[in-house]
C-alpha cells in the first residue's frame, strides 16, 4: 500500500481558483492566515504570473533546517492537494451528515406526516427488533420513533402541526412497517419498460473494459416500472450496467419517486462528485472524501460470449486493466507523496485520465465493486484477481454455487463480498444449473451475507419482497430475509447510513404493508419515499386482515435437502425418495393422517367440472383432522376417522403405510404451461434443446415435412424426461405440464400433455394425451416476421381452409381441438374474438379459442366473456415488457381488481401460466397469490382451478377434464396448504397409472 498520505507534515503554499482565498495550509487540518507580507503580494504577483511563482520562506517548521527553499507551487496547487488527500479516504457520509435536520432529498412544501400505531421491523439488532409505536417524519427524515404523538420532544410541535392543518395523520392500525426495500441490483431506466430501439442503454459493446462508462448517462425516465415497483415497495435501486462486458462500467443508486425537475440526475441518491467533474464534496470547514461510487463486473459466460471468447480471455482483460489502473494510481501516489511534501518542483501536473480514473479508485478502496460471477471457476478466478491487485469486492451477483464455494469467498481481499442471488430463479445457462433455492440459506450458515436482487427486468423488481419469502421458505431466517432486501441491501451498496432502517434520522422511505411481509402476497398499502406518499388511491385485500397473515409463516422442514444440495454439488437427485404401486397380489394402500382439508376436481351443479371442497376439518366442526385412504392411485374415502378407516382393508395382502400430514392437506396436482418444460434442459444452451419450429411464413420450411396435416409440428416429439425443472415442478405440486412447440414466430404446432414425473416417454402415463390443442401467436414479431394482419390473414384462410376439410385447422374447425393464440395486445385480441364471430358464421361450429399471455385482455372482460373465449395469463402477474403489453392492469395496490378476478367477474375461464421453466414450480404459490389479489371474489376452489381444471379446459377440452374427474391426479401438503408458505408437498397420487409417490 501507498503510505498514509494524510499523515504527511507539509507545509507550502497554495494558489486555488479563488485568488482572495489564498491561505497557508500547515498539517491537514491546520489553516491560518498568511503571515509575511510576501503572501499579501502574492495575489497581484500570480495574477501577472498566471502560471508559476517562487517565493523565499523560511517561516515554516516543515523546512526547519534549511536556511533559504525556492517552492515552485503551480497553480491550482490546494485543489490538487486536497485531492491528494481524499485518494485515501474512505467515502461515507460527511461529519455534518449525522446531525441533518433537512434530507438533501427533501421536496419544499411536503408536509409532515404520523404514520400511528405501527408495528415496525426497523431492521436493528441484525433484523430482530420490532417496535410498536408511531413514527414521526418531516423534511424528509424520519424525526421519531415512539409511542404516541411523536414522543415527548415532537409532543407540542405535533400538536402545533395538527391544529393548523399542517400535517398528515394516518392511522395504520397495527400494520406492518418496514424500510423501503432496495434492490442491489436493477436495470430500471437503462433498459426500460416497454422494450423500444429507442432506449435500451443497459450495455456497451464498444470493449471489454470499460470502467469510464456511467448507468446515469442513459437512465431514462419514463421507464413504465418505476411507478410498478414503488407500488411493491422498491424505493431505492442501484441501477448497473449490463453484464456483455468485463467492466460494464460505473452504477449509480436512484430513488424511484418521480422528480419535480423530471432530470435523472435528480433521481440519484448520494451520487460521488465525480458526476459534475470536481473531485470534492467537502463542505465548508469539513474534511470527507464525499461518495461511494459503485461499479459493475461481470465474469463467466455473459462476457466471455459476448465479447471475448473465453474465460482467459475476459481475466485477461481484467488483469490488463487492473495493471493499467495499477500504474496510475502508483503514478498519483509518487506525485502526491512530493506535492503533500512541498516537492512542487518539476512536479508538473497530478497525472489524471479521465478513462481510468474510476478504477484507480477501486484501488483506493473507494468504489464498491459489484460482481455478476456464477461458477466456482469464476468465482474463485475473481478472488484471485481481488489479491492480486488487492481491491475489495462489494458483492458477488447470480453467483449460483457460491453456496458451493463458501471458502472462497472468504479469501476474498478485505473482507467476503455480499451474495446477492435469485431465490428460484437458475438453470437458465448452464453458469447457473447447480443453482439452488436453498443457497440463501447455506451461504447465511457460512456467515456471508445474503441479499436478494430482482437483476430488473430479469425478474420484476415490483415483487423482490417475494424473493426474500422464497428465500425464508426454503430456509433463511425471517430476520435475515427481511434484511436480504433492506438493510443487508443498503450496506452492500454503502448507503446504511440513510437507509435500509426504521431509526431516526434516516431517510424517510415506508412501507406499510397490508401482511406481515413474508406472507405471501404482501402488497404494499402505502410507500414514502422521502416522505412523500406515493400510492394516490391504493386498494387493498381485506382477505389478509387475519391473523395467519400478520405473523411470519411457519415455514417446512427442509434440512434434509439442504444437505443434500452441498453433498451433491448442487445436483442432489430429485425423484421420488419411494414410488408405491401395487403389484401381484399385494395391495398398497396408503393413509394419510392429520388432513385439514381435501379438495378435488369434480362435476359442480351446472355440470362444469370445477374444483370442489370435499372435506374440512373446520367446517365439520372436527376438533381432529381428518384422514384420507388412497388405494391404486385412488382416493377410497375421505373424512373423519369414524367416516373413513381402514376397516375390511386389513388383510395380510395389504400393505399400510401412514402418512402424517399434519393439518396439511389434498389438492388437485397442478399443471403448468406457457414454458418450454419438457422440450429444454438448459434454455440457454442450444445441445439441451429441443429447438426452435421454423416458420412456413417465411419459407423456410424443409420441403421434407410435406404439406397438410403431417406438416403440423407436435410437441410429443421433441419431449425430454427428468429434466431438472420438471422434477423440481413435480415435488412441488406441479405434476404435468401442457408445453407447445418452441416458437419465435406465428407458427407453433400442437400441444402435448405429459407427466412430470415419468422416467422416459415409454413409462406408463408419461404421455397423458399427445396432441392437445393447435398453438400460434399473433404478435408484433418486428421487421423480421410478419405484419399482424398477415398473421391474421393466414389464420383466416387456414380456418376456411379447414371448414373445406382442409390443411391443419381441420381439427379446429371440427372442435376436436382448441385453437391456442398467444396474443398480448387488446386490439390483436379484439380481432381474434371478430375472426372467430366470422369464422362461426360461415359454418354452424363453436369454435373453441383460448388467448395466451392476454396482458391487456382485461380491456376486453365483457368481449371475451360474451364471446366465450378463454384467458390464460402467461406470466400470472403482468409487467408491460414490450409495447403490446402496455395497457396492463396492475393489480392491487394501483388497481381495485386483478387481471384475473375481473375476468373471473365476467364470466371467462381462466388460467396461469408461467414464462420460464424453472418457474413451474411456482404455480402453486401463483395460484394462492392470485386469490389473496383478488380480495374474496376468488374462492380457494377457483384459484385451484386457474392451474388445474381450467387449463385443462382451455387447452385440452372435455375429454380431459373428464378424465380428471375419472382419475384425479393429487398432491399432498404437510403442515398447511398446497397454494401457502406452510405447506411441503410429501406425496403425488396418481390416478391414471395407480401410483403414489413419496418424497
Ligand atoms: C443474525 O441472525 C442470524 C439468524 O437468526 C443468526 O444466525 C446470527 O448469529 C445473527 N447474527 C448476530 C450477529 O447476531
Amino acid at each position: 500500500m501507498a503510505r498514509d498520505l494524510k499523515t504527511s507534515r507539509l507545509a507550502t503554499i497554495y494558489e486555488g481558483t479563488d485568488v482572495d482565498e489564498r491561505t497557508l495550509q500547515q498539517g491537514q487540518t491546520k489553516r491560518r492566515r498568511p503571515r509575511s507580507k510576501a503572501f499579501r503580494l502574492l495575489g497581484p504577483l500570480i495574477l501577472l504570473a498566471c502560471l508559476h511563482f517562487t517565493i523565499f520562506n523560511s517561516s515554516s517548521a516543515f523546512f526547519s533546517g534549511h536556511q533559504q527553499h525556492t517552492v515552485r507551487v503551480p497553480i491550482h496547487a490546494e485543489k490538487t492537494l486536497s485531492r491528494c488527500r481524499d485518494l485515501s479516504r474512505t467515502p461515507g457520509p460527511s461529519p455534518s451528515f449525522y446531525s441533518r435536520s433537512t434530507s438533501d432529498r427533501f421536496v419544499p412544501g411536503t408536509k409532515p406526516t404520523l404514520l400511528k400505531n405501527a408495528k415496525i421491523w426497523t431492521g436493528g439488532a441484525n433484523g430482530t427488533e420490532v417496535v410498536e409505536g408511531d413514527i414521526f417524519v418531516d423534511k424528509g427524515i424520519i424525526k421519531s420513533i415512539a409511542p404516541g404523538l411523536g414522543g415527548k420532544r415532537f409532543a407540542k410541535e405535533i400538536r402545533e402541526l395538527v391544529k393548523s392543518g399542517g400535517i398528515e395523520i394516518v392511522d395504520v392500525d397495527g400494520a406492518w412497517v418496514t424500510p423501503g426495500i432496495v434492490d442491489s441490483h436493477s436495470h430500471l431506466g437503462d433498459y426500460p419498460a416497454p422494450a423500444l430501439s429507442g432506449a435500451s442503454d443497459g450495455n456497451s459493446h464498444a470493449g471489454l473494459t470499460l470502467p469510464w462508462l456511467r448507468s446515469i448517462d442513459g437512465l431514462n425516465t419514463h421507464d413504465d416500472s418505476y411507478p410498478l415497483s414503488i407500488s411493491g415497495g422498491i424505493t431505492t435501486a442501484l441501477v448497473l450496467p449490463g453484464s456483455a462486458n468485463a467492466i460494464g462500467g460505473q452504477a449509480f443508486a436512484i430513488k424511484l419517486r418521480e422528480t419535480k425537475e423530471r432530470s435523472p440526475t435528480a433521481m440519484l441518491l448520494e451520487p460521488p462528485a465525480d458526476l459534475n467533474g470536481t473531485y470534492r464534496d467537502t463542505r465548508e470547514g469539513e474534511e470527507w472524501s464525499g461518495h461511494w461510487r459503485q461499479m459493475k463486473h461481470a465474469c463467466g459466460e455473459n462476457p466471455s460470449r459476448v465479447y471475448s471468447g473465453t474465460r482467459m480471455d475476459t481475466f485477461w482483460a481484467f488483469r490488463k486493466a487492473y495493471d493499467t489502473a495499477r500504474q496510475l494510481k502508483e503514478k498519483q501516489d509518487a506525485f502526491c507523496s512530493k506535492a503533500l511534501s512541498g516537492e512542487w518542483t518539476d512536479l508538473g501536473e497530478f497525472p489524471d485520465d479521465l478513462q481510468w480514473d474510476a478504477l484507480v479508485d477501486v484501488l483506493r478502496g473507494r468504489v464498491r465493486v459489484q460482481a455478476h460471477c456464477y461458477e466456482a471457476v469464476d468465482l474463485d478466478d475473481l478472488i484471485r484477481l481481488t489479491n492480486e491487485f488487492k481491491f475489495s469486492l462489494a458483492a458477488v451477483h447470480h453467483a449460483h454455487e457460491a453456496y458451493l464455494v463458501p471458502e472462497v469467498l472468504k479469501k476474498a481481499y478485505g473482507h467476503p463480498p455480499s451474495v446477492a442471488i435469485f431465490a428460484a430463479n437458475a438453470r437458465y445457462k448452464r453458469e447457473a444449473y447447480r443453482g439452488s433455492e436453498f443457497a440463501a440459506r447455506i451461504l447465511s450458515d457460512n456467515g456471508l451475507t445474503v441479499v436478494m436482487k430482482s437483476d430488473h427486468s430479469v425478474l420484476n423488481s415490483r415483487y423482490l419482497l417475494y424473493e426474500a419469502q422464497q428465500a425464508h421458505y426454503y430456509g433463511l431466517a425471517d430476520n435475515l430475509a427481511l434484511s436480504s432486501v433492506t438493510t443487508s441491501a443498503a450496506k452492500t451498496i454503502g448507503m446504511d447510513h440513510r437507509i435500509g432502517y426504521v431509526r431516526e434520522g434516516y431517510d424517510a422511505d415506508l412501507v406499510v404493508w397490508d401482511s406481515h411481509p413474508l406472507a405471501l402476497g404482501a402488497t404494499p398499502a402505502q410507500v414514502y419515499i422521502d416522505g412523500i406518499a406515493q400510492l394516490a388511491s391504493p386498494f387493498t385485500s381485506h382477505t389478509k386482515d387475519s391473523p395467519t397473515f400478520q405473523t411470519v409463516p411457519e415455514v417446512p422442514d427442509f434440512e434434509d435437502e439442504i444437505k443434500k444440495a452441498i453433498e451433491f454439488e448442487g445436483l442432489p437427485p430429485l425423484g421420488p425418495a419411494e414410488k408405491l404401486k401395487s403389484e401381484g397380489n399385494v395391495e398398497e394402500v396408503i393413509v394419510f393422517k392429520g388432513v385439514e382439508s381435501v379438495w378435488m376436481p369434480g362435476v359442480g351443479q351446472n355440470g362444469e367440472v370445477e374444483v370442489q371442497e370435499m372435506f374440512s376439518a373446520e367446517s365439520v366442526g372436527s376438533e381432529h383432522y381428518g384422514s384420507v385412504i388412497v388405494q391404486n392411485g385412488t382416493v377410497l374415502c375421505y373424512g373423519d376417522i369414524t367416516t373413513c378407516s381402514l376397516g375390511a382393508l386389513s388383510s395380510p395382502n395389504v400393505h399400510v403405510r401412514e402418512v402424517d400430514l399434519k393439518g396439511g392437506s389434498i389438492s388437485p396436482a397442478l399443471l403448468s404451461f406457457g414454458s418450454q418444460l419438457g422440450l429444454q434442459e438448459i434454455s440457454g444452451e442450444a445441445s439441451t434443446v429441443d429447438g426452435t419450429v421454423l416458420e412456413p411464413l417465411k419459407g423456410d420450411l424443409p420441403s421434407a415435412l410435406g404439406e397438410g396435416k403431417e406438416a403440423v409440428i407436435r410437441a410429443v416429439d421433441g419431449l425430454q424426461f427428468e429434466t431438472r425443472d420438471a422434477l423440481l415442478a413435480y415435488r412441488s405440486g406441479t405434476t404435468r405440464a401442457i408445453t407447445a412447440p418452441t416458437s419465435s414466430s406465428f407458427t407453433s404446432g400442437l400441444s402435448t400433455l405429459f407427466s412430470l414425473g415419468a422416467s422416459h416417454k415409454l413409462e406408463d402415463g408419461a404421455v397423458i394425451q399427445e396432441d392437445v390443442g393447435l398453438h400460434v401467436a399473433v404478435r408484433h414479431f418486428g421487421k423480421a416476421g410478419p405484419s399482424v394482419s398477415t398473421q391474421i390473414g393466414v389464420l383466416r384462410k387456414g380456418l376456411v381452409d379447414g371448414i373445406d376439410g382442409k390443411g391443419i385447422y381441420v381439427d379446429v374447425v371440427k372442435e376436436k381441438i382448441p385453437l391456442v393464440v398467444e396474443a398480448h395486445s387488446a386490439d390483436i385480441i379484439a380481432t381474434l374474438i371478430a375472426l372467430k364471430a366470422e369464422i362461426e358464421s360461415k359454418s354452424s361450429i363453436s369454435l373453441q379459442l383460448t388467448i395466451t399471455g392476454a396482458t391487456e385482455a382485461h380491456l376486453l372482460a365483457k368481449e371475451l366473456g360474451e364471446a366465450g373465449v378463454g384467458v390464460i395469463f402467461v406470466p400470472s402477474r403482468p409487467f408491460p415488457k414490450v409495447w403490446e403489453m402496455k395497457r396492463l392492469l396492475p393489480g392491487p395496490p394501483l388497481s381495485k381488481d386483478s387481471e384475473i378476478s375481473l375476468l373471473v367477474k365476467n364470466n371467462v375461464t381462466v388460467g396461469i401460466g408461467c414464462e420460464g421453466s424453472w418457474a413451474a414450480r411456482n404455480a402453486r404459490f401463483d395460484v394462492g397469490w392470485a386469490a389473496l389479489e383478488a380480495d374474496g371474489q376468488i374462492s380457494k376452489s377457483q384459484a385451484l382451478a386457474l392451474a388445474s381444471t381450467n387449463l385443462e379446459k382451455l387447452l385440452g377440452g372435455d375429454a380431459i377434464v373428464k378424465e380428471s374427474v375419472r382419475l384425479p391426479e393429487l398432491v399432498a401438503t404437510e403442515g398447511g396448504e398446497l397454494t401457502a408458505f406452510e405447506g411441503k408437498v410429501v406425496a403425488v397420487i396418481r390416478g391414471r397409472t395407480g401410483r403414489v409417490d413419496l418424497f
